[in-house]
């Protein structure tokens, strides 16, 4: 066919500069007047399955429409089935923030549509990368063996997931001084981890070749923390039976219970026995930017990598999360791969961080602009005041748990998760949930812990403030008197 029959050559098929200033005014608009309402909308998407598919045109638009069309769907077509995880009302999982530095970084990213796969394919997106990374070191009170000054260094990664997938494959190829790259694995590696650590763990053991037969999971104490004596026992007892222990992850905060492994007692085992230990600290991370929080990962520095997402409790939107390792060649060696179409004179030098090499794919997004615009426009003290209050509030609420007959707290709370529960069983507490969830006004989720369905109230949205726990819990009491 003819393509002057399709479009006419004066008319392009692109946006003009002029035209995506309109339409994109009309989006910022659009964002904020969401987020001006967004706490009054049901927090958790009511819609039942295939419904929001069952709404959209069976078939693509053969001529492109209007864009005011496209804005007028997402209120008709998509909003019904989005779960609003920028709710102040949103106290499911662990938090998800896109604060609005964040938004516009992310914009700016999405703008300048760089890929920065190498350091000569947009130097800026590396080197503000580098030293974002670095500030976070020192903002963290991390060891300075992760600074890019030292021998260390930070990359983000788009999930924990990822990053604990590179830990796992720099430990593999640490421990088998890089055959396993070559060879793969000969199934006698062996990864440790408590039975709470996220199952980001298994899958990493899935894909790097490990298996999950030979991912130990230690047991945990009454507070859910890793028993430093059982994981001793079990690395003994695989060397016994001629296995090859490699690597260890300590979690600061896990998904469950927010329980804190002892990363001290863990890390001086790893040293014992040449193990990798990685931290894990995707969301709690965050709250060492408060040094009063800091003693919760004492024993940091004997950590050969570490993680925390700032997508999570701090404000730059998914994803983003940041990973560090204190050896950054042994990271490199395992991952790297150099194909003559990527080669050029900067890399060549060695001057530079190529951070295609420091994570599994290859292309890579622009997204420290939008953690720089997070830091910048709260400040360390910004970041700290928003830490400090959801942890007051968690305090509290977990204040009024304790003081309420009916119900218990059933883990400890060092940060902003309160797990709790009515005592009534494990029936009343999934009819609490759900009733609440239905009705909208709040979502929250639930965990086991020692084999019992638990309430888990996680407090870390940007907007959450002191009336939206009050009323929360005024909502879970109404709804426990009517059980
Ligand atoms: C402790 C911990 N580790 C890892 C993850 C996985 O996070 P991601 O979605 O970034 O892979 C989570 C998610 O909540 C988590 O809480």
């Amino acid at each position: 066919m003819n393509p002057k029959t399709l479009v006419s050559e004066e008319k392009s098929l692109h946006m003009t500069p002029e035209e995506f200033r309109r339409y994109g005014h009309a989006v910022v608009d659009w964002i904020a007047d969401y987020q001006s309402r967004v706490e009054n909308l049901p927090v958790l998407s009511q819609v039942k399955p295939g419904e929001i598919r069952a709404s959209l045109p069976a078939t693509p638009p053969a001529k492109g429409e209007g864009f005011d069309a496209l804005l007028n769907d997402i209120d008709r077509l998509i909003l019904p089935g989005v779960t609003h995880w920028q709710s102040p009302n949103f106290f499911a999982y662990f938090p998800c923030n896109a604060s609005g530095p964040g938004i516009l970084g992310d914009l700016l990213a999405s703008g300048l549509g760089v890929q920065g796969m190498l350091w000569s394919t947009s130097p800026a997106c590396t080197e503000l990368e580098t030293h974002v990374m670095d500030w976070l070191v020192g903002m963290l009170g991390l060891p300075e063996k992760f600074l890019s000054s030292d021998v260390g260094g930070g990359v983000i990664q788009d999930t924990a997931s990822s990053a604990v997938l590179c830990a796992l494959l720099a430990a593999r190829e640490g421990a088998t001084e890089y055959a396993s790259n070559k060879q793969g694995c000969n199934g006698k590696l062996v990864a440790y981890a408590s039975t709470q650590t996220h199952s980001s763990l298994e899958k990493a053991a899935m894909i790097a070749g490990i298996g999950t037969q030979n991912l130990r999971l230690v047991e945990v104490d009454e507070k859910f923390a890793m028993r430093p004596d059982a994981l001793t026992k079990q690395i003994e007892a695989d060397k016994r039976s001629g296995l090859t222990p490699i690597f260890v992850c300590a979690t600061v905060g896990t998904t469950s219970s927010n329980a804190m492994d002892p990363v001290a007692a863990i890390g001086e085992i790893c040293r014992k026995n040449n193990l990798w230990l990685h931290v894990d600290a995707a969301m709690s991370g965050t709250a060492m930017v408060c040094p009063e929080f800091r003693h919760l990962q004492n024993g940091v520095e004997l950590a050969d990598s570490y993680n925390f997402n700032p997508h999570k409790w701090m404000g730059a939107n998914f994803d983003c999360s940041c990973f560090w390792v204190a050896d950054r060649k042994a990271l490199i060696q395992t991952l790297s791969i150099l194909p003559e179409y990527l080669r050029n004179q900067a890399t060549e030098s060695g001057a530079v961080i190529d951070y295609r090499d420091w994570h599994i794919q290859l292309g890579r997004r622009f997204r420290s602009l939008k953690l720089w615009f997070v830091i910048r426009h709260y400040g360390v003290d910004g970041l700290q005041h928003n830490v400090r209050e959801h942890v007051r509030l968690a305090q509290e609420f977990a204040g009024w748990v304790r003081k309420d007959d009916r119900f218990e707290l059933a883990a400890p709370v060092p940060l902003n998760l309160v797990c709790f529960r009515h005592k009534g069983g494990d029936a009343a507490n999934q009819a609490i949930m759900d009733r609440l969830n239905r009705s909208g006004d709040l979502f929250l989720t639930h965990t086991k812990l020692n084999g019992k369905l638990t309430l888990r109230l996680s407090i870390g949205q940007m907007h959450t403030k002191t009336r939206h726990v009050e009323r929360a819990w005024e909502r879970i009491k109404e709804e426990a008197t009517q059980l």
